[in-house]
């Protein structure tokens, strides 16, 4: 007899596995739209996905070819694992004091200029060591990938020197390279001009000239960000800066029109991959993004930590945007960090369909990053994958954030 063949697996049944397969890379998605198959199974080789569908004619080819067999023995439905586009989950210290001035009155913009804010936790991030923040990040990535994460973003941008925004994208190499979620570190250098700097312009020149190249050289990012907004960059400089890193080879993403219009229009005219935030942004600015075929990444977190309205996600989809939701998970804007939970939220509020919620956490997330080898079940994606309990994917949603994934498999692996 074949010996059992453990490069190949195959795992099932499930009441229904969501692909996420074929859907409109923009704009509205009826759930119609969603191709779910009943009694499902997949079977994975190595890392990759080789195959989706009926469970008994997959575990015909299985047991033909004595593949390995991952029985699921209660009612799961499978999606893709979740991406979450956007965060700065590498930090130090906490910003409760902040969050109580807030819900007291004081506003985010208020406590930035009296030298809270993100300078607060710079303070704190630039005071920890290397080991410290690595430990840090861990931790918050154990969670993540409990609550269903496979693929999430990291940026800096606590550090604002050369060295220690180095220091911040180490530690988030250091815990890639030994963690099950998948981190994409981003560089967000021009978070905000530094204390130690009068002059951002000079700033940013210094990012391109002494960080931006070794950044590449140790291979720590390709994606390179920064925050437009009165408290942080302007629009021409950030213009400039983004170029300049366009031009060496970078990805662009960036935080735009958070609290006032303008960064959408630079996110537009760089081609960046995707434009995050846009809580205040109007048809003008969509306009712009849908033309430049801008992902735009909403982050619902940001709008129920700062107690503000949600980004106009339904009038995104409608006027044509591809809409990715995610956390934006860091200590001050967005502390909470559930993926699922907030994305359930502002589907609820902006009354976005279950498709173009679960979308906008896998496949129009992954869109964000630049990723095209996961976010939906397919033959030749990543056998990223999360199974819930129950037999109804519309369950999902519906329980808001509440039901979480029974079983994560992260590059084929069970974990
Ligand atoms: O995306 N808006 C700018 N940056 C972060 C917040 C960072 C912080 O407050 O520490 C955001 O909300
Ligand atoms: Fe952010």
């Amino acid at each position: 007899m074949k010996p059992i063949d453990n490069n190949h697996i195959m795992i099932g049944p499930f009441c229904q596995l969501v692909t996420m397969a074929d859907l409109p890379e923009a704009g509205p998605i009826a759930d119609e739209q969603l191709q779910v198959l009943e009694h499902a199974g997949v079977l994975v080789r190595g890392e990759h996905i080789l195959l989706v569908g009926n469970y008994e004619q997959l575990l015909k080819i299985a047991s033909e070819n004595n593949y390995a067999l991952e029985k699921i023995d209660r009612p799961m439905v499978l999606l893709p694992g979740l991406v979450d586009a956007h965060t700065h989950m590498c930090f130090a210290g906490s910003r409760a004091n902040d969050y109580a001035m807030r819900v007291a009155g004081k506003s985010y913009l208020e406590i930035a200029r009296s030298g809270g804010g993100i300078l607060d936790s710079v303070n704190k991030t630039r005071e920890a060591t290397l080991v410290e923040l690595v430990d840090l990040l861990k931790k918050r990535c154990d969670r993540h990938l409990a609550e269903g994460v496979t693929t999430c973003e990291v940026k800096s941008g606590y550090g604002l020197t050369v060295e220690e925004e180095l220091k911040m994208l180490e530690a988030i190499q250091l815990v890639n390279a030994h963690h099950h979620l998948e981190l994409i570190p981003t560089c967000l250098a021009a978070h905000m001009r530094p204390p130690e700097h009068t002059d951002s312009r000079a700033y940013l020149e210094e990012v391109v000239t002494r960080l931006l190249p070794q950044v590449q050289e140790q291979e720590l990012a390709n994606r390179v960000d920064i925050f437009i907004e009165d408290t942080a960059f302007g629009e021409e400089e950030a213009l400039e800066y983004l170029l300049a890193a366009k031009e060496m080879g970078f990805d662009i993403t960036v935080h735009a029109d958070q609290f006032s219009t303008g960064g959408s229009r630079i996110a537009a005219e760089v081609g960046a991959a995707s434009a995050d935030h846009l809580e205040a942004s109007g048809e003008a600015e969509m306009a712009l993004l849908q033309e430049a075929g801008v992902v735009a990444t909403v982050l619902p977190g940001a709008s129920l930590g700062l107690g503000m309205h949600y980004a106009p996600a339904r009038k995104m989809l409608d006027s044509g945007l591809c809409v990715a939701i995610a956390t934006d998970w860091n200590p001050g804007s967005a502390p909470m960090g559930d993926l699922l939970l907030q994305a359930a939220l502002l589907g609820a509020s902006q009354k976005l369909t279950t498709a173009e919620t679960l979308a906008g956490i896998t496949t129009r997330a992954a869109r964000a990053l630049n990723l095209k080898d996961r976010g939906t079940l397919q033959k030749g994606q990543l056998a990223d994958m999360i199974a819930f309990p129950t037999e109804n994917y519309k369950e999902i949603l519906y329980w808001q954030g509440k039901l979480k994934p029974a079983q994560v498999w992260k590059r084929g692996e069970k974990l």
